[in-house]
Protein backbone atom coordinates (compact mmCIF):
# COMPACT_ATOMS: atom_id res chain seq x y z
CA UNK A 1 0.00 0.00 0.00
CA UNK A 2 1.17 3.26 -0.49
CA UNK A 3 0.60 5.09 2.87
CA UNK A 4 2.17 3.95 6.40
CA UNK A 5 -1.52 3.32 7.98
CA UNK A 6 -2.43 1.00 5.12
CA UNK A 7 0.63 -0.59 4.52
CA UNK A 8 0.51 -1.71 8.50
CA UNK A 9 -2.76 -2.18 8.41
CA UNK A 10 -2.09 -5.17 5.21
CA UNK A 11 0.83 -6.67 8.22
CA UNK A 12 -2.29 -6.68 10.99
CA UNK A 13 -0.65 -3.55 12.38
CA UNK A 14 -1.30 -0.02 13.32
CA UNK A 15 0.56 2.68 12.08
CA UNK A 16 0.17 5.43 14.79
CA UNK A 17 1.46 9.11 15.44
CA UNK A 18 1.10 12.20 18.06
CA UNK A 19 -0.95 14.49 17.92
CA UNK A 20 -0.79 18.29 19.27
CA UNK A 21 -4.23 19.95 19.74
CA UNK A 22 -2.19 23.42 19.10
CA UNK A 23 -1.43 22.07 15.60
CA UNK A 24 -5.14 20.83 14.39
CA UNK A 25 -5.74 24.26 12.97
CA UNK A 26 -2.76 23.76 10.94
CA UNK A 27 -3.83 21.88 7.30
CA UNK A 28 -0.85 20.76 6.24
CA UNK A 29 -0.31 18.68 9.40
CA UNK A 30 -3.94 16.97 9.39
CA UNK A 31 -3.52 16.33 5.39
CA UNK A 32 -0.70 14.50 6.64
CA UNK A 33 -1.46 12.84 9.91
CA UNK A 34 -5.11 12.20 8.57
CA UNK A 35 -3.31 10.37 5.43
CA UNK A 36 -0.67 8.28 6.95
CA UNK A 37 -1.59 7.27 10.78
CA UNK A 38 -4.59 4.87 11.86
CA UNK A 39 -3.55 5.26 15.82
CA UNK A 40 -3.50 8.47 17.59
CA UNK A 41 -1.73 9.45 20.79
CA UNK A 42 -2.52 12.82 22.45
CA UNK A 43 0.95 14.45 22.92
CA UNK A 44 0.36 15.98 26.22
CA UNK A 45 -3.48 16.83 26.02
CA UNK A 46 -4.65 13.21 28.30
CA UNK A 47 -1.92 13.68 30.76
CA UNK A 48 -2.53 14.69 34.67
CA UNK A 49 -2.34 18.44 34.81
CA UNK A 50 -4.64 18.43 31.38
CA UNK A 51 -7.43 16.16 33.23
CA UNK A 52 -7.56 17.21 36.51
CA UNK A 53 -6.14 20.78 36.93
CA UNK A 54 -7.62 21.04 40.25
CA UNK A 55 -8.31 18.32 42.91
CA UNK A 56 -11.80 16.71 41.49
CA UNK A 57 -12.13 18.89 39.28
CA UNK A 58 -11.71 16.76 35.52
CA UNK A 59 -11.31 18.69 32.12
CA UNK A 60 -11.87 16.84 28.98
CA UNK A 61 -11.95 19.84 26.26
CA UNK A 62 -8.53 19.34 25.17
CA UNK A 63 -8.43 15.39 25.35
CA UNK A 64 -11.74 15.48 23.22
CA UNK A 65 -10.65 17.59 20.70
CA UNK A 66 -8.10 14.85 19.40
CA UNK A 67 -10.06 12.24 20.47
CA UNK A 68 -12.88 13.18 17.95
CA UNK A 69 -10.26 14.30 15.16
CA UNK A 70 -9.41 11.01 15.76
CA UNK A 71 -12.11 9.29 15.93
CA UNK A 72 -14.31 11.36 13.22
CA UNK A 73 -11.51 10.42 10.87
CA UNK A 74 -11.98 6.61 11.72
CA UNK A 75 -8.66 6.09 13.38
CA UNK A 76 -8.18 4.37 17.03
CA UNK A 77 -6.80 6.38 20.19
CA UNK A 78 -3.91 5.32 22.92
CA UNK A 79 -4.65 6.78 25.78
CA UNK A 80 -1.60 8.61 27.14
CA UNK A 81 -1.29 8.56 30.28
CA UNK A 82 -2.98 7.75 33.49
CA UNK A 83 -0.32 7.67 36.61
CA UNK A 84 2.94 9.12 36.05
CA UNK A 85 5.66 11.71 37.79
CA UNK A 86 5.73 13.97 35.43
CA UNK A 87 3.26 16.40 34.49
CA UNK A 88 1.23 16.16 37.70
CA UNK A 89 -0.80 18.90 38.46
CA UNK A 90 0.27 20.96 41.43
CA UNK A 91 -1.79 20.00 44.00
CA UNK A 92 -0.74 16.58 43.12
CA UNK A 93 2.95 17.18 43.14
CA UNK A 94 2.48 18.55 47.03
CA UNK A 95 1.05 15.25 47.94
CA UNK A 96 2.25 12.37 49.73
CA UNK A 97 1.09 9.02 51.09
CA UNK A 98 -2.57 7.87 51.48
CA UNK A 99 -4.00 10.93 50.58
CA UNK A 100 -1.91 10.47 47.16
CA UNK A 101 -2.74 7.26 46.38
CA UNK A 102 -6.11 8.15 46.49
CA UNK A 103 -5.95 10.91 44.34
CA UNK A 104 -3.85 8.84 41.76
CA UNK A 105 -6.59 5.49 42.07
CA UNK A 106 -9.59 8.24 41.68
CA UNK A 107 -7.51 10.12 38.74
CA UNK A 108 -6.96 6.40 37.15
CA UNK A 109 -10.95 5.08 37.51
CA UNK A 110 -12.30 8.83 36.81
CA UNK A 111 -10.20 9.38 33.09
CA UNK A 112 -10.17 5.72 32.32
CA UNK A 113 -14.15 5.87 32.87
CA UNK A 114 -14.61 8.84 31.06
CA UNK A 115 -12.70 7.30 27.56
CA UNK A 116 -14.21 3.71 28.45
CA UNK A 117 -14.99 2.26 24.90
CA UNK A 118 -12.93 4.85 23.05
CA UNK A 119 -9.40 3.80 24.11
CA UNK A 120 -7.30 1.11 22.31
CA UNK A 121 -4.79 0.65 24.86
CA UNK A 122 -4.13 2.71 28.05
CA UNK A 123 -0.67 3.57 28.95
CA UNK A 124 -1.86 3.03 32.68
CA UNK A 125 2.05 4.07 34.23
CA UNK A 126 4.65 5.67 32.74
CA UNK A 127 7.88 5.73 33.11
CA UNK A 128 8.33 3.92 36.58
CA UNK A 129 11.68 2.83 36.32
CA UNK A 130 14.98 4.41 37.48
CA UNK A 131 18.15 5.01 34.79
CA UNK A 132 20.99 3.77 34.80
CA UNK A 133 22.16 0.11 36.58
CA UNK A 134 20.22 -0.15 39.75
CA UNK A 135 16.98 -1.55 38.02
CA UNK A 136 14.76 0.08 41.34
CA UNK A 137 12.20 1.97 40.54
CA UNK A 138 12.25 5.70 39.88
CA UNK A 139 11.94 8.09 43.39
CA UNK A 140 9.08 9.74 43.05
CA UNK A 141 5.99 10.66 45.48
CA UNK A 142 3.76 7.60 43.69
CA UNK A 143 6.65 5.33 44.41
CA UNK A 144 6.37 6.45 48.16
CA UNK A 145 3.14 5.95 48.61
CA UNK A 146 4.33 1.97 48.35
CA UNK A 147 5.82 -0.23 46.10
CA UNK A 148 2.35 -1.97 45.11
CA UNK A 149 1.47 1.42 43.74
CA UNK A 150 1.50 0.37 40.15
CA UNK A 151 -0.36 -2.99 40.48
CA UNK A 152 -2.84 -0.89 42.19
CA UNK A 153 -3.37 1.64 39.24
CA UNK A 154 -3.92 -1.15 36.23
CA UNK A 155 -6.56 -2.92 38.99
CA UNK A 156 -8.26 0.29 38.56
CA UNK A 157 -8.09 0.71 34.85
CA UNK A 158 -9.29 -2.48 34.18
CA UNK A 159 -12.33 -1.75 36.67
CA UNK A 160 -13.12 1.14 35.02
CA UNK A 161 -12.69 0.02 30.99
CA UNK A 162 -12.40 -3.88 30.75
CA UNK A 163 -11.71 -3.57 27.19
CA UNK A 164 -9.05 -1.32 27.16
CA UNK A 165 -5.44 -3.13 26.69
CA UNK A 166 -3.65 -2.08 29.61
CA UNK A 167 0.21 -1.13 29.24
CA UNK A 168 3.28 -0.46 30.75
CA UNK A 169 5.09 2.33 29.12
CA UNK A 170 8.93 3.34 29.50
CA UNK A 171 11.89 4.51 27.68
CA UNK A 172 15.59 3.36 27.32
CA UNK A 173 13.41 -0.46 27.61
CA UNK A 174 15.33 -1.20 24.24
CA UNK A 175 18.82 -2.99 24.88
CA UNK A 176 18.19 -6.52 26.25
CA UNK A 177 21.56 -5.87 28.68
CA UNK A 178 20.23 -3.00 30.51
CA UNK A 179 19.36 -3.12 33.97
CA UNK A 180 15.95 -0.75 33.05
CA UNK A 181 15.22 -3.38 30.30
CA UNK A 182 15.53 -6.59 32.69
CA UNK A 183 13.82 -4.72 35.66
CA UNK A 184 10.65 -3.93 33.91
CA UNK A 185 11.15 -7.57 32.41
CA UNK A 186 10.62 -9.06 36.25
CA UNK A 187 8.04 -6.33 37.02
CA UNK A 188 5.79 -7.77 34.02
CA UNK A 189 6.68 -11.52 34.72
CA UNK A 190 5.53 -11.08 38.14
CA UNK A 191 2.20 -9.28 37.16
CA UNK A 192 1.88 -11.76 35.05
CA UNK A 193 1.76 -14.58 37.63
CA UNK A 194 0.01 -13.34 40.18
CA UNK A 195 -2.81 -12.06 37.61
CA UNK A 196 -2.36 -8.06 37.39
CA UNK A 197 -3.73 -7.14 34.51
CA UNK A 198 -1.39 -6.25 32.17
CA UNK A 199 -1.66 -6.64 28.73
CA UNK A 200 0.63 -4.63 26.73
CA UNK A 201 4.26 -3.29 27.24
CA UNK A 202 5.02 0.65 25.60
CA UNK A 203 8.65 0.92 24.26
CA UNK A 204 8.53 4.54 23.93
CA UNK A 205 11.75 4.26 21.92
CA UNK A 206 13.48 7.48 21.70
CA UNK A 207 16.49 7.25 19.86
CA UNK A 208 19.98 9.01 19.40
CA UNK A 209 23.86 9.16 19.02
CA UNK A 210 24.05 8.72 22.94
CA UNK A 211 21.38 5.53 22.70
CA UNK A 212 21.28 4.02 19.19
CA UNK A 213 18.80 1.30 18.36
CA UNK A 214 20.29 -1.38 20.08
CA UNK A 215 21.61 -4.67 17.95
CA UNK A 216 19.19 -7.31 20.49
CA UNK A 217 16.19 -4.94 20.22
CA UNK A 218 14.26 -8.09 18.03
CA UNK A 219 15.63 -9.75 21.42
CA UNK A 220 13.93 -7.44 23.70
CA UNK A 221 9.95 -7.68 22.32
CA UNK A 222 10.36 -10.83 21.72
CA UNK A 223 11.20 -11.61 25.30
CA UNK A 224 8.32 -9.27 27.16
CA UNK A 225 6.11 -10.68 23.71
CA UNK A 226 6.81 -14.56 25.50
CA UNK A 227 5.90 -13.11 28.80
CA UNK A 228 2.08 -13.53 27.44
CA UNK A 229 1.83 -9.60 26.10
CA UNK A 230 1.19 -7.47 23.26
CA UNK A 231 4.69 -5.48 22.67
CA UNK A 232 3.82 -1.54 20.96
CA UNK A 233 6.57 1.03 20.22
CA UNK A 234 4.93 4.03 21.40
CA UNK A 235 6.72 6.86 21.00
CA UNK A 236 9.50 6.36 18.37
CA UNK A 237 11.48 8.92 16.87
CA UNK A 238 15.71 8.91 15.76
CA UNK A 239 17.67 11.62 15.55
CA UNK A 240 19.77 12.11 12.48
CA UNK A 241 19.54 12.35 8.74
CA UNK A 242 19.58 10.71 5.50
CA UNK A 243 20.68 7.22 5.29
CA UNK A 244 21.71 6.23 8.56
CA UNK A 245 18.86 7.47 10.02
CA UNK A 246 16.14 5.51 7.42
CA UNK A 247 18.48 2.38 8.08
CA UNK A 248 17.40 2.96 12.05
CA UNK A 249 14.15 3.54 11.15
CA UNK A 250 14.02 0.16 8.79
CA UNK A 251 15.80 -1.85 11.67
CA UNK A 252 12.77 -0.94 14.23
CA UNK A 253 9.74 -1.97 11.71
CA UNK A 254 11.67 -5.25 10.96
CA UNK A 255 12.04 -6.59 14.34
CA UNK A 256 8.43 -5.17 15.44
CA UNK A 257 7.23 -7.26 12.16
CA UNK A 258 9.13 -10.05 13.50
CA UNK A 259 7.24 -10.41 16.46
CA UNK A 260 4.01 -11.92 16.35
CA UNK A 261 2.36 -9.88 19.47
CA UNK A 262 4.10 -6.13 18.33
CA UNK A 263 1.00 -4.84 17.11
CA UNK A 264 2.25 -1.62 15.67
CA UNK A 265 4.20 1.58 16.22
CA UNK A 266 4.15 5.29 16.94
CA UNK A 267 5.77 7.74 16.09
CA UNK A 268 6.41 10.94 18.56
CA UNK A 269 5.06 13.68 15.86
CA UNK A 270 4.17 14.38 12.37
CA UNK A 271 7.14 16.37 11.20
CA UNK A 272 10.26 17.41 12.31
CA UNK A 273 8.99 20.63 13.17
CA UNK A 274 6.75 19.48 15.08
CA UNK A 275 8.90 17.22 17.61
CA UNK A 276 9.56 18.00 21.33
CA UNK A 277 13.13 17.69 20.12
CA UNK A 278 12.78 21.22 19.20
CA UNK A 279 16.30 21.36 17.50
CA UNK A 280 16.31 18.11 16.11
CA UNK A 281 15.14 16.02 12.90
CA UNK A 282 13.96 12.54 14.17
CA UNK A 283 10.96 12.22 12.13
CA UNK A 284 9.72 11.31 9.02
CA UNK A 285 8.53 14.35 6.89
CA UNK A 286 10.50 17.75 7.16
CA UNK A 287 9.69 20.87 7.99
CA UNK A 288 7.79 21.82 4.90
CA UNK A 289 5.94 18.14 4.98
CA UNK A 290 8.24 16.15 2.66
CA UNK A 291 8.80 12.84 3.26
CA UNK A 292 12.11 12.34 4.13
CA UNK A 293 14.43 9.30 3.04
CA UNK A 294 12.68 7.30 6.58
CA UNK A 295 9.75 7.80 5.77
CA UNK A 296 10.62 6.13 2.18
CA UNK A 297 12.68 3.00 4.28
CA UNK A 298 9.59 2.58 6.63
CA UNK A 299 7.30 2.48 3.89
CA UNK A 300 9.19 -0.02 2.06
CA UNK A 301 9.83 -2.19 5.17
CA UNK A 302 6.29 -2.27 5.80
CA UNK A 303 5.54 -3.88 2.20
CA UNK A 304 8.33 -6.02 2.56
CA UNK A 305 8.07 -7.70 5.64
O1 LIG B 1 1.11 24.60 26.73
C1 LIG B 1 2.13 25.37 27.38
C2 LIG B 1 2.10 26.79 26.93
O2 LIG B 1 0.88 27.35 27.35
C3 LIG B 1 3.28 27.51 27.55
O3 LIG B 1 3.32 28.83 27.07
C4 LIG B 1 4.58 26.81 27.17
C5 LIG B 1 5.81 27.47 27.79
O4 LIG B 1 6.76 26.53 28.21
O5 LIG B 1 4.52 25.50 27.63
C6 LIG B 1 3.48 24.75 27.03
O6 LIG B 1 3.48 23.47 27.58
C7 LIG B 1 4.51 22.62 27.11
C8 LIG B 1 3.85 21.41 26.51
O7 LIG B 1 4.83 20.46 26.14
C9 LIG B 1 3.03 21.73 25.26
O8 LIG B 1 3.86 22.22 24.24
C10 LIG B 1 5.38 22.23 28.28
O9 LIG B 1 6.10 23.35 28.75
C11 LIG B 1 6.34 21.14 27.86
O10 LIG B 1 7.03 20.67 29.03
C12 LIG B 1 5.57 19.99 27.24
O11 LIG B 1 6.53 19.04 26.80
C13 LIG B 1 6.01 17.75 26.58
C14 LIG B 1 6.77 16.75 27.45
O12 LIG B 1 6.30 15.45 27.17
C15 LIG B 1 6.58 17.05 28.93
O13 LIG B 1 7.04 16.01 29.73
C16 LIG B 1 6.19 17.40 25.13
O14 LIG B 1 5.35 18.23 24.32
C17 LIG B 1 5.84 15.93 24.88
O15 LIG B 1 6.21 15.57 23.57
C18 LIG B 1 6.60 15.05 25.85
O16 LIG B 1 6.21 13.73 25.64
C19 LIG B 1 6.87 12.74 26.46
C20 LIG B 1 5.85 11.65 26.75
O17 LIG B 1 4.70 12.19 27.33
C21 LIG B 1 6.46 10.59 27.66
N1 LIG B 1 7.69 10.08 27.12
C22 LIG B 1 8.69 11.08 26.75
C23 LIG B 1 8.09 12.10 25.79
C24 LIG B 1 9.15 13.09 25.31
O18 LIG B 1 9.65 13.85 26.36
Amino acid sequence: ASTLGASAAERGRYFGTAIAGSRLSDSQYTTIANREFNMISAENEMKLDATEPNQNQFTFGSGDQIANWALNNGKRLRGHTLAWHSQQPGWMQRMEGSSLRSAMLNHVTRVATYYRGKIYAWDVVNEAFADGSSGARRDSNLQRTGNDWIEAAFRAARAADPNAKLCYNDYNTDNWSHAKTQAVYRMVQDFKSRGVPIDCVGFQAHFNSGNPVPSNYHTTLQNFADLGVDVQITELDIEGSGTSQADQYRGIVQACLAVTRCNGITVWGVRDSDSWRASGTPLLFNGNGQKKAAYDAVLAQLNTG
